[in-house]
């Protein structure tokens, strides 16, 4: 092998590596956004200025939010995201987590996050869960308290509350940021134009409408 192609081999490779990475690996112990300079809301990238670690105080790595459920949706799902954004003691650290519960019947639609893995674990109840690899491959049954799954990054998965009681899940993400597509919305509720959807769906422009109602976020209830 000639130098200059051993050269190019060893750059694929780093370069591989380094695509491969989730969020960037930290280059301090840890970062809380200092208020001052704006909100992480709308700076998820981890590059807002932190505070001097001498004023962190234990409270900035407590989180204590996720005691009870959220508020429930009209799918019975009642989740409650923890990003840097509602606790600024993760920021940068590569990681959040999500409390979900789900009433009885409740369902989590099929949805996705694009740049995280996802690793849930039943508090309590029981779910049907699973996801959908890139060869629609389906990997799913119903799982107990004290089970965990794992949905791998960027793969469409699911929840549904199968049990008589109410259900308690942790999930956790390995991004700050894992991104959430929920599918029904993405098509029907994001203005996709609608002869697009007919013919993709073999659906009637009253169908598709029907759906576009369903699914828009902005709709008046
Ligand atoms: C990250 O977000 C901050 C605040 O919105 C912005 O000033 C900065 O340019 C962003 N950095 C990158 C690399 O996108
Ligand atoms: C952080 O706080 C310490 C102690 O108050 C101080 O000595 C240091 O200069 C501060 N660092 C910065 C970058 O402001
Ligand atoms: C639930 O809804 C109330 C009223 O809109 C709001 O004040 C509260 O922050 C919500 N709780 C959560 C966990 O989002």
């Amino acid at each position: 092998m000639s130098p200059i192609l051993a050269i190019l081999v060893v750059a694929f490779f780093l370069y591989c590596v380094t695509t491969s990475a989730s969020d960037p690996d930290p280059i301090q112990d840890f970062c809380i956004p200092n208020p001052k300079f704006g909100s992480i809301k709308t700076a998820h990238n981890g590059s807002l200025p932190c505070k001097n670690s001498s004023e962190a105080t234990t409270d900035d790595f407590v989180f204590s939010g996720i005691k009870g459920a959220g508020n429930f949706s009209d799918t019975g799902l009642a989740a409650i995201s923890v990003n840097p954004a509602i606790f600024p003691g993760i920021n940068t650290l590569g990681m959040s987590f999500v409390r979900a519960d789900l009433k009885v019947g409740g369902y989590n639609p099929p949805h996705f996050h694009p740049r995280a893995t996802e690793i849930a674990y039943v508090v309590q109840g029981s779910v049907y869960a699973g996801f959908v690899d890139s060869t629609n491959q389906v990997f799913a049954r119903v799982i107990e308290q004290g089970e965990v799954i794992v949905f791998p990054r960027g793969l469409l998965h699911f929840l549904m509350n199968v049990g008589d009681m109410p259900t308690t899940i942790f999930g956790s993400f390995n991004s700050q940021n894992p991104g959430l597509q929920k599918i029904p919305t993405a098509i029907f509720g994001s203005g996709i134009h609608k002869e697009l959807l007919e013919k993709a769906f073999g659906l009637s422009p009253k169908q598709i409408e029907a759906m576009r109602r369903r699914f828009n976020p902005k709709r008046v209830k």
